[in-house]
């Protein structure tokens, strides 16, 4: 054979031995791949999609893939093990059957349309690490039988329309380090919390109750907590602010009425933002919160705190960003905030504060009418 020959020879040799390994897939992955496309409308389904792409006249888990399941899925031998939709808009609802897809480990629908329950034989993915569904309208409760996952790490159920309380035994999901159950209609309490959670985001349900100890006992990996636009009252308790690995806090636009929060003694806080604007917050300005060494933002805007700026606030090195506009605060701001280039940035407008000098960007927002502050502080002259 002359080179070129060979060359074709070869090639011919090594393509035939691609088809000759393809793996037939495991018969009832097919069937729930099959159910899983049929139970969404046709006409959601765009000609360049992944999804159109899955043509059961060939194999999806054989390669190479070509024309066929190009996208959307990976093998691993001849199971599934991962489904990831493309964001195409794919109307329609789940499939029950997707539960005998045993093998997978990633299942994310995110930014779709679909609808419906999520159904709760989903718990027999026992090897599910990670269930995202962000952005769809599923809707109804989340089935008790999804706290069954051992292997689940992330759970995003984002912006859907689910309802009803959180499962109570969720704490069970032991694996879990992100929850994102954000932009739903969620109601009831906070139950006691999956132990090695990083992110607990629950921020735009009508969440509510105080926030429980109990609930938080043992998370020694928190990071995140958005719990902003909910119904949460009672009191902010100091065993909150010293969980030992937070480092943000949003528990904006609720209803919480007091902060009670202790120095960080013998703990190495890593605090860095707290965000209280939006609530019912009344007494003093707790002075504590400056003992956070790495707090840079602190936002209690929009309350009905009273009394002095602690002059701690000004501490150097301390906080950033103060946003404090909105209360019912007097005296004078301490000194410390006008010096310099090095000065904090916020707002404390719409207080009762004396000499907030103008040319400063904190005082921009002008001070609350001395009538007004007169009937706060009893009809006293506000406190100089
Ligand atoms: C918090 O705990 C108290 C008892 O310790 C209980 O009565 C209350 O219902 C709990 N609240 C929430 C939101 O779990
Ligand atoms: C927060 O609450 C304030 C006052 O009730 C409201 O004006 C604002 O729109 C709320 N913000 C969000 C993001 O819901
Ligand atoms: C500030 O923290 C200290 C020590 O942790 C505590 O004794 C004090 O009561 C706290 N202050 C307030 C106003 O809570
Ligand atoms: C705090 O939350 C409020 C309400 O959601 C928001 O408007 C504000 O920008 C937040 N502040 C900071 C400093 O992030």
């Amino acid at each position: 054979m002359s080179n070129s020959n060979w060359f074709i020879f070869l090639l011919l040799l090594a393509l035939s031995s691609l088809v000759s390994v393809h793996s037939l897939t495991h018969s009832s992955d097919i069937t729930a791949l099959r159910a899983f496309k049929s139970s969404l409308k046709f006409s959601s389904i765009p000609p360049n999609s992944c999804l159109a792409t899955w043509d059961f006249t060939t194999d999806p888990c054989s390669e190479p893939r070509v024309t066929h399941f190009i996208c959307g899925i990976t093998c691993s031998g001849n199971r599934i093990n991962q489904i990831t939709l493309d964001s195409q808009g794919y109307t329609g609802t789940l499939t029950p059957l997707v539960s005998s897809l045993t093998q997978l480990i990633t299942l994310d629908l995110g930014e779709n349309n679909f609808y419906g329950p999520i159904p709760s034989s989903l718990s027999s993915l026992t090897n599910l690490q990670h269930l995202i569904i962000r952005v769809n309208s599923f809707s109804g409760s989340v089935p008790q039988s999804l706290t069954t996952f051992k292997s689940l790490r992330t759970l995003d159920l984002s912006r859907n329309s689910l309802s009803g309380p959180l499962p109570n035994s969720i704490n069970s999901l032991t694996s879990l380090t992100r929850l994102d159950l954000s932009y739903n209609r969620f109601t009831g309490f906070l139950p006691k919390l999956p132990p090695n959670l990083n992110e607990l985001a629950v921020k735009a349900n009508s969440l509510s109750g105080s926030l429980n100890k109990s609930s938080f006992d043992g998370l020694t990996q928190l990071m995140v907590v958005e719990l902003s636009e909910n119904s949460f009252t009672g009191i902010l308790e100091p065993w909150f602010f010293l969980l030992p690995s937070l480092q943000q806090i949003n528990l904006a636009n609720n209803s919480f009425t007091s902060v009670v929060i202790l120095k960080p003694v013998n703990i190495n806080s890593q605090l860095v933002a707290i965000n209280l604007s939006f609530n019912r917050i009344e007494g003093f300005l707790p002075a504590n919160f400056s003992d956070y060494p790495t707090l840079r933002s602190l936002s209690l805007s929009y309350n009905r705190l009273r009394g002095p700026i602690p002059w701690q606030y000004s501490k150097k090195g301390s906080l950033q960003r103060l946003f404090l506009d909105g209360n019912f605060l007097n005296g004078s701001p301490p000194a410390g905030f006008f010096a310099g280039d090095t000065a904090v940035s916020g707002s404390l407008g719409d207080n009762c504060l004396r000499s907030c000098p103008v040319s400063s960007e904190l005082c921009l927002k002008s001070q609350k009418p001395a009538s007004i502050c007169q009937q706060a502080y009893g009809g006293k002259k506000p406190r100089s």
